[in-house]
């Protein structure tokens, strides 16, 4: 079989980590997955910047939507990040050019996924994101595929790995929000522009994402409730730790009976509950499923290589993939069957 062809654009904290990746672990993926994977093309803003990656041996595009539309790639990977232009123009090229997409981004998403997804649906392609909710944890592939049929009523977690750092570091070390947020924009798990991570937002994204999953329904991001944790001081945390509570970030979406709920904001958890023990970057979503009962993935929420690990398995379930075999759609149902969405009142 022939090599599959992939095409970076984007060579941040997670396209670094994927390039590296792909590179050191070129074999034992062309075992698995029975054919190469090869990076032919990347995209970035700076050329002459040094990330420690070969990339003599690639083709250089200096426009994304110039790489999703002349490059020789069969996939165009998207770590550039952003709701609008260049990531959304260069996806939108790649899928109407018959490429599969795969992309780690959940701004982009919680706004255009529904258009995303049908276009790829009629182009007969595959938009993968597992890296775009939750990091590394594969919660994107459990409910697009695991859970099918399961008729869910509520979905939440700690969706936001910065946020969960700040507050987890405040608690324990006693360490201010100013400096924890720093450590955290040090580590690779903020995101370009922090605001994003600590006003709610990104935690808001991810949870339109999964919503529309659980619930069929059309991504609606704007229909989000949204509290950050720029309010949150050393003093709430050690009252709530008197009270016996630690203090989360949670997004949480559910179904009642005049439609659907969705909110972030900073949550009182018991210190003795499971979601509670989430510390650090972890991530965690609790999801409550009708036939399987309760389910809590938990695990690395962001960074470099947590998520380059969830890009790396969308881009290898591409390459595992045979011509003719069908996939589940990009939102677990195809694009056209979601319902509208519909506001609990
Ligand atoms: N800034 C995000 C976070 C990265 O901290 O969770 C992962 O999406």
């Amino acid at each position: 079989t022939d090599a599959l062809k992939i095409g970076i654009a984007g060579l941040g904290t997670v396209g670094a980590a994927l390039f590296r990746a792909i590179s050191t672990r070129h074999n034992s993926l062309a075992e698995i997955c029975g054919r190469e994977i090869i990076i032919t093309a990347v995209s970035a803003r700076d050329r002459t910047r040094d990330r420690g990656l070969d990339l003599d041996s690639v083709a250089w595009f200096d426009d994304p939507a110039a790489m999703a539309r002349e490059a020789d790639i069969d996939v165009f990977v998207e770590l550039i990040g952003g709701d609008g232009d260049p990531a959304h123009a260069a996806v939108l090229a790649a899928l109407g050019r018959g490429r599969h997409v795969v992309t780690a981004n959940k701004a982009m998403l919680a706004k255009h996924g529904v258009e995303l997804a049908r276009l790829a649906e009629s182009n007969g392609v595959l938009l993968n994101f597992e890296a775009a909710v939750a990091g590394g944890i594969p919660v994107i592939k459990a409910m697009r595929e695991s859970l099918t049929g399961n008729s869910i009523q509520r979905i939440y977690g700690i969706l936001n790995g910065t946020c969960n750092y700040i507050l987890t570091r405040m608690q324990r070390d006693n360490m201010g929000f100013a400096e924890c947020l720093s450590e955290a924009q040090r580590l690779g798990y903020a995101e370009a522009d922090p605001a994003f991570d600590i006003e709610g937002n990104d935690t808001a994204h991810k949870l339109a994402i999964l919503t529309s999953l659980a619930f069929g329904t059309e991504i609606a991001s704007d229909e989000v409730y949204v509290e950050g944790i720029t309010n949150i001081s050393i003093d709430d945390i050690h009252a709530a730790d008197e009270l016996g509570y630690r203090i989360k970030l949670l997004g949480v979406a559910q179904r009642t009976a005049s439609g659907i709920e969705q909110r972030v904001h900073p949550t009182m958890v018991p210190k003795g509950s499971m979601i509670a023990q989430v510390e650090g970057v972890t991530n965690a979503v609790t999801i409550e499923a009708d036939i399987l009962g309760e389910l809590m993935l938990s695990g690395p929420g962001a960074g470099g290589d947590a998520t380059a690990s969830a890009v790396l398995g969308d881009v290898a379930d591409i390459a595992k993939s045979r011509p003719g075999h069908q996939h589940a759609p990009a939102l677990g149902r195809p694009a056209t069957q979601l319902e509208p969405y519909r506001r609990a009142r």
